[in-house]
């Protein structure tokens, strides 16, 4: 299970479709067809991007030396156009992953998810601004993100499973060179429950995938 958030006001997002050379780097052919016939360019960019980078997280935690180049991950959308909720396959090196889009004018957030690894109704995911009400001129850093990342999502843990606020955190190893997902911990100790984050520009996302458990309340969407 993988999520990816784009903030598409950014300057580093705004325009990139026109960027041919990382165009022509990134996508495949097909994708880069679908690009050019899109009504919306750099949000379709911006979505198969997402749809790679959460395909590669979800694979990633399974097998740790999966392949992180990009050409090796191509996304299909199940429908043509790009309506704002849609939904494809990622292949990826290891198999197919799922995937689930929201966008809009500001962001693009994408979940995806291995057949074998889980089920969609237990997937609970959300897309946060955090400075957005104290100081919408300011862009957080990218540790506040992270950060605020984490708090939602063992907030979310907490209530989801019913555990006391607190117990539950969210951290990270670094495995030799490469990046390593994040775990959950319930008083220290490793808990089964695969968890992702992911902050860009004014956004800060999570998902979990845990079964709700009775008496605990559900949210997000
Ligand atoms: C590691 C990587 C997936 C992070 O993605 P990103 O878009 O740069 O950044 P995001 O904000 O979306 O995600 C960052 C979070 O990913 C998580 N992460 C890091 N390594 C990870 C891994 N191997 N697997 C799953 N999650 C990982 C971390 O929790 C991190 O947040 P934190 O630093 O606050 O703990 C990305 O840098 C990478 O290496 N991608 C490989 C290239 C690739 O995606 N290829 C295929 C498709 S293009």
């Amino acid at each position: 299970m993988g999520n990816d958030v784009v903030d598409l006001r950014t300057d580093g997002a705004c325009g990139k479709s026109r960027d041919r050379r990382f165009v022509r780097r990134v996508f495949t052919a097909s994708e880069q067809n679908r690009l050019a016939e899109s009504q919306y360019p750099d949000a379709c960019l911006w979505a198969m991007w997402a749809a790679k980078e959460a395909a590669y997280k979800a694979v990633s935690r399974i097998f740790p030396d999966s392949s992180a180049w990009p050409g090796r991950y191509e996304m299909v959308f199940d429908q043509p156009g790009l309506p704002r909720d849609c939904a494809g396959t990622v292949s990826t090196p290891e198999g197919p992953v799922r995937v689930r889009l929201h966008w809009d004018e500001n962001r693009v957030h994408c979940l995806g998810l291995i057949d074998s690894a889980g089920l969609w109704q237990d997937l609970t995911a959300d897309v946060l601004e955090p400075c957005a009400d104290a100081h919408p001129e300011i862009q957080p850093s990218a540790k506040q993100l992270s950060a605020a990342a984490r708090i939602a999502a063992a907030a979310a843990i907490c209530l989801h499973t019913g555990l006391p606020h607190g117990l539950v955190s969210i951290e990270r190893t670094r495995v030799s060179q490469r990046s390593a997902p994040p775990v959950v911990k319930i008083n220290g100790i490793e808990e089964k429950i695969p968890v992702s984050l992911s902050h860009h520009g004014r956004f800060a996302a999570f998902a979990f995938l845990a079964p709700l458990q009775s008496g605990s309340a559900a949210m997000c969407s």
